[in-house]
């Protein structure tokens, strides 16, 4: 199958009106979109990515007014935080109502319910009358795409169509939440909407999913190995981990300090300006750069632990060699 890259809304949305599969930007990464509320367009995206179908796929709609239309009750305090963060990088775990087909939640009752921001991904939903489900458009397991052209390194030949937009914005992937019982907010996944942010908006702590949650969803944004470069990458101190690996080619994954007193191959810093914003739009580009490279190792270091900086510290730490091994 040829694969076209192109800027042109109206292929996409012949193309998606066909029951087929589009990369589409969104502000936090690129989607594999296809019609949610169609079986066989979904199987489609599972077989593009080679993904396990007990992972379940994000429901990307126009507004949030529009999202009501597949979910049963919805926490007020869902709604509270909507209206500050939709359009943009938050998911929310809400109860699904029948409309949206069992393989999209994996049989949970939970899907996941996401309004994108990005202009192009807007102008794309305005103009469908389904919302589209899309996981993160590059092969299962491997660093999430920031543009068309990594999308099209990990896809080509297996997709018919991607929808140029440019660099995305936020970089890594949406921060996806749920809500207890009790009100409380679970956190699945950590992403481009920082946790401090959403507990002061919401006024509410917001807890660990692995903890608040005993039905523990299968989130890959929860398995160990994810998001891994194919080079070894090691997380922690920068110096001592270079006093371990002297011998070998390494690249370095810094914020801001090029450690210009150790002998690097190549150096990649996330942010020259210590901006968190700035790193996490950066990272998977950086990562993908570093795994082309005629290197034996990564070394990264780990983000201030705030911000953005936690969601880049988590994605390094599941991007590490080691978990290969025991998972
Ligand atoms: O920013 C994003 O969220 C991007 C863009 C394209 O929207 N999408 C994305 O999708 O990262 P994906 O499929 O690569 O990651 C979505 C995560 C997966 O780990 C999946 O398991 C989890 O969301 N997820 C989706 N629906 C779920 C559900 N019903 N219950 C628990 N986890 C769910
Ligand atoms: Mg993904």
């Amino acid at each position: 199958m040829e694969t076209i890259v192109s800027n042109d809304l109206n292929t996409a949305i012949s193309l998606l009106n066909q029951g087929e599969v589009v990369a589409i930007p969104t502000e936090t990464v690129y989607g594999l979109a296809a019609n949610a509320l169609d079986t066989n367009a979904i199987l489609r995206i599972f077989e593009a990515k080679q993904r396990p179908h007990f992972n379940p796929l994000i429901v990307h709609c126009k507004s949030w007014e529009s999202a009501q239309n597949y979910v049963l009750k919805v926490p007020s305090i869902a709604h509270e935080l909507a209206k500050y963060f939709c359009p943009g990088a938050l998911s929310f775990l809400l109860n699904k109502n029948n409309i949206i087909p069992d393989l999209i939640s994996a049989g949970s009752p939970l899907v996941a319910i996401r309004i994108p921001q990005h202009p192009i991904a807007q102008a794309l939903l305005q103009s469908l009358d389904y919302p589209l489900a899309a996981p993160s458009a590059n092969e299962f397991g491997y660093i999430s795409p920031t543009s068309a052209e990594h999308v099209f390194d990990s896809l080509k030949g297996k997709i018919p169509y991607i929808l140029d937009g440019g660099s995305t914005q936020v970089g890594i992937e949406s921060t996806i939440i749920g809500f207890s019982e009790n009100g409380s907010i679970l956190l699945y996944r950590k992403g481009g909407v920082s946790i401090e942010s959403i507990e002061k908006v919401s006024g509410t702590k917001v807890i660990n999913a692995d903890i608040g949650d005993k039905l523990k969803p299968q989130s890959s944004g929860q398995l160990k190995s994810h998001y891994a470069p194919k080079t070894s990458l090691i997380l922690g101190d920068i110096e001592h981990l270079y006093s371990l690996n002297k011998n070998k080619r390494i690249g370095l994954l810094s914020l801001s300090n090029s450690y210009s007193h150790l002998n690097f191959d190549y150096r990649f810093l996330l942010s020259q300006n210590h901006d968190l914003n700035e790193a996490a739009k950066n990272l998977f580009a950086f990562l993908r750069q570093l795994d082309q490279l005629d290197i034996d190792i990564i070394l990264a270091e780990y983000m201030p632990q705030q911000g953005l900086g936690i969601a880049i510290n988590d994605r390094l730490y599941r991007a590490q060699s080691i978990f290969k091994i025991i998972d």
